[in-house]
């Protein structure tokens, strides 16, 4: 059975974490965040909400585009590294909420590459013939796993959530290539050992806070969304100069100019969000699909690439051909 993305969504919390706001926290500037990654403010969870509760939201505008009911669902995945529990799935959590009464329900921990592996997962679920109906989630408090005091990675990261849904449809499937990888010999260069749950319950003890060597993750990155890409593009039979949008993972502008650079695909094809969420790790790819078509950046039969990287050190891509309709 052929599957297509039907419905799309997004969350983010309402409090904004400037970067001025940062100068107060740690010992950093607007000047160099800005000039070093891009970025200028970041969303930041409230006491209230939690990993469920944002994915909760974005998935609900997912269902409403696709015009589904949540009864309909087959499965509910929730990519994401902040999870509100240790056990169970933040998946769980997110199915009860919507009411998604028929749905299996399980996490794809996947560090910044999960909503793509999350999302080629439910692609492979519906081509089985397994199931019709699956929403895809993205969503996290990852504020909650950042150590304020350490300003290699408090300036990099906020919250939020961005939903797919993604059902059976019997003339085409909109993907036509995937990529995933991981290379576990990375998996001590970015880490974080704790849950994230609501309203935090992480403790003081560092050794709880996301761990990361920056330049090493940085080069890894770079190396990761070229080849990637090229990968997918080739696997689907196209160039690059076929791709009407580039959506890369929003993890610092540098990254993302480097890649686009090697890759020569000229800015004005590349989706950018980052200045106003900083990194959403497994959320980035899921919000930027979201708020491209809001923006009208993608349109029907539109060729686009998605591409990710992040903590495993994973990787993942895929290239769709957008067909929401019909
Ligand atoms: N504010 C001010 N100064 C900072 C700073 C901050 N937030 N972070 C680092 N610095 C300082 C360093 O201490 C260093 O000072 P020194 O020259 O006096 O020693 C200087 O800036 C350069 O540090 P460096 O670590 O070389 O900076 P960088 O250009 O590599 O940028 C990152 C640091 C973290 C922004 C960059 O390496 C990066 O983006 N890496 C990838 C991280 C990532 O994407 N992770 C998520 C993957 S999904």
């Amino acid at each position: 059975m052929h599957a297509r993305i039907t419905g799309w969504g997004k969350y983010l919390p309402q409090r904004v974490l400037t970067n001025k706001d940062l100068e107060k926290m740690v010992d950093t500037s607007d000047e160099w965040i800005v000039t070093r990654t891009g970025i200028r403010e970041r969303r930041i969870v409230g006491d209230d909400e939690a990993t469920s509760t944002m994915a909760v939201a974005a998935g609900r505008g997912a269902l409403e585009v696709a015009g589904l009911s949540p009864g309909l669902l087959d499965m509910v995945i929730v990519a994401t590294n902040s999870p509100d529990r240790m056990m169970p799935a933040s998946a769980a959590l997110v199915q009860h909420a919507l009411g998604a009464k028929n749905a299996a329900a399980f996490d794809v921990v996947g560090a910044c590459s999960g909503f793509i592996y999350a999302l080629v997962t439910a692609y492979q679920f519906i081509a089985a013939g397994a199931y019709e109906n699956i929403l895809v989630v993205a969503s996290e408090a990852i504020s909650r796993a950042m150590n304020w005091e350490d300003r290699s990675t408090s300036v990099l990261f906020g919250d939020g959530a961005g939903a797919a849904v993604v059902q059976a449809n019997e003339h085409a499937t909109d993907m036509l290539s995937f990529v995933l990888g991981n290379d576990g010999s990375g998996a001590d260069l970015l880490y974080i050992p704790h849950p994230c749950g609501m309203p935090t319950n992480v403790s003081n003890d560092r050794r709880y806070y996301m761990i990361m060597e920056g330049r090493a993750v940085f080069k890894f990155a770079v190396t990761a969304m070229v080849e990637a890409s090229k990968q997918v593009i080739d696997g689907a039979g196209l160039n690059i100069a076929d791709i009407d949008l580039f959506i890369p993972h929003q993890a610092n502008s540098r990254i993302t100019q480097a890649a686009i650079k090697a890759l020569d695909i000229p800015s004005d094809k590349v989706f950018v969000n980052l200045d106003r969420y900083g990194n959403l790790s497994a959320a980035s790819p899921a919000v930027a699909l979201c708020e491209a078509v809001e923006q009208r950046r993608l349109k029907e039969g539109d060729l686009v690439v998605l591409v990710a990287f992040g903590a495993g050190l994973s990787w993942a891509a895929m290239v769709l051909r957008w067909q929401p309709g019909a």
